[in-house]
């Protein structure tokens, strides 16, 4: 495999006019759920991300016909011949977002058999929600090493209480409660906007759901699941990082199409650190003018309508460079500051206090060689490379090309100085010994 790197040299104002495509985290579980059906369904706004290429490549593997026309971001699953149950390690190891094939495959076929999920390097990340609720449903679970296999002749409807409001496990489960003869209930469900995008999928297929307040998801099942189209809910996170970009060289970006109804708090905080966002009618559409000055803001992770934990890493830059002190919590994963490491390289001021950082916001950042550990700190990465002084190279591309699709080239046009390039890193020396900030 050729190596790649991304060199990112200090870039003028960012400001244009971009549109985003659609959410990497709600297109895969919607691909998944597609094994319900038999039939051709299609997607549109579709990200040529290279996690939805693995999900193309494993959906292939179980039997689906497939054609990805990239440039109109449109998918054509076909189903009909999907007849294999097993996901091989191969595929599995890639991308943890495969295990969300296990409550399809397991409400279609009564058997689903995998090796056990890879991903990103932000923790632990156990699948033991999404396995104890199938048992809950009647399903034997039998782990053996490294793979672990379902199998339930008939899945019964039940009560489910999810310790977290876990995304991908509410997903599973209500996916796998579609083949039930009666109502499945899952209190403490997650309903990030993308579980919500797979509940209209779901029920476009024919299935029956209701939300009930506070956060609990009532499927029936037993209805005839058709295939469908469906238009992918726009991204937010790379709508986030868009205006993190802008904000951060003090320019001004409009993104008509980013949904502003999903990212409130994100929204919240950036206004309080001094920025002017302007929303689009009925919350779709974002304008952002930056603040000449912005001031630090601190900020805890959470299941939405918390702050997400994939714009924290990205967030965290931003205080970087901001005039004061602030304080960021991770609360959602256990080990999601790898990013800090690399953005003290660049002359961050942060400390690490088990789940928290406390960063002191400085004058500049410089460029340093990084290298970016999970998806979402490889932007942030990018972003710091943006306002640094001198060139930053960011190694590690393959996180940033499985969650964007070629948001490079997006940043570019808006005036940042990215490119690709292939071969070894070259080596990078500090723009300059970078100085800690007097007045904080
Ligand atoms: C999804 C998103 C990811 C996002 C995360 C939280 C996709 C493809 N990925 O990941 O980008 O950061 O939601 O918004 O949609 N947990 C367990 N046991 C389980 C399942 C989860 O302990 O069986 C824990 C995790 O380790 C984590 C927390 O629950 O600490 C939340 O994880 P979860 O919401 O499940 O995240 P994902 O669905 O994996």
């Amino acid at each position: 495999m050729i190596s790649e790197y991304l060199s990112i040299h200090n870039s003028p104002v960012l400001s244009g006019t971009l549109s985003v495509v659609g959410a990497k985290n709600a297109v895969l579980v919607i691909m998944a759920s597609l094994v319900l059906t038999r039939g051709t369904s299609i997607l549109h706004n579709v990200p040529a991300s290279n996690d939805v290429i693995q999900m193309i490549a494993l959906l292939k593997s179980l039997g689906a016909r497939i054609e990805f026309d990239r440039h109109h971001h449109k998918l054509t699953i076909d189903t009909a011949e999907i007849k294999k149950f097993q996901v091989s390690p191969d595929i599995m190891k890639k991308m943890r977002a495969s295990v969300l094939v296990m409550g399809p495959l397991l409400a279609q076929f009564g058997k689903a058999e995998i090796a056990l999920p890879g991903g990103c390097l932000i923790g632990q990340r156990p699948v033991d929600y999404h396995l104890k609720a199938f048992a809950r449903m009647g399903a034997e679970i039998i782990e053996n090493g490294s793979y672990v296999s379902a199998v339930a002749s008939q899945l019964e409807s039940t009560r489910i209480v999810l310790e977290y409001p876990s995304v991908g496990a509410t997903e599973n489960i209500m996916m796998a409660a579609t083949s039930t003869g009666g109502v499945t209930t899952i209190i403490n469900a997650a309903l990030e906007p993308e579980v919500l995008d797979l509940i209209e999928v779901l029920k476009k297929m024919g299935a029956h759901i209701q939300i009930k307040p506070p956060a609990t998801i009532e499927i029936a099942g037993g209805y005839e699941l058709k295939p469908i189209e469906h238009t992918v809910l726009s991204d937010r996170l790379e709508a986030g990082a868009l205006l993190l970009a802008s904000a951060i060289s003090g320019g001004s970006i409009s993104i008509p199409n980013a949904p502003a109804y999903a990212m409130d708090l994100f929204l919240y905080k950036l206004e309080e650190m001094g920025h002017r966002i302007d929303v689009g009618h009925q919350g779709v559409g974002i304008t952002l003018h930056a603040a000449q000055q912005p001031r630090a803001v601190s900020f805890k992770t959470g299941p939405y309508p918390g702050f997400p934990t994939d714009l924290q890493a990205p967030m965290m830059v931003a205080q970087c460079v901001a005039e004061g002190e602030s304080v960021i919590e991770e609360t959602v994963f256990e080990n999601r500051l790898l990013h800090v490491r690399e953005l003290q390289k660049m002359g961050a001021q942060i400390e690490v206090n088990h789940n928290k950082a406390i960063i002191k916001g400085v004058d500049e950042l410089y460029g340093a060689g990084v290298i970016a550990t999970d998806i979402r700190a490889s932007c942030a990465l990018v972003l710091a490379g943006l306002v640094a002084q001198g060139t930053t190279n960011m190694t590690g591309l393959h996180h940033w090309r499985r969650g964007y699709e070629a948001l490079e080239i997006k940043l570019q046009k808006i005036g940042a100085r990215i490119a690709v390039h292939e071969g070894e890193v070259k080596s990078t020396v500090n723009a300059k010994q970078p100085p800690t900030r007097t007045e904080v």
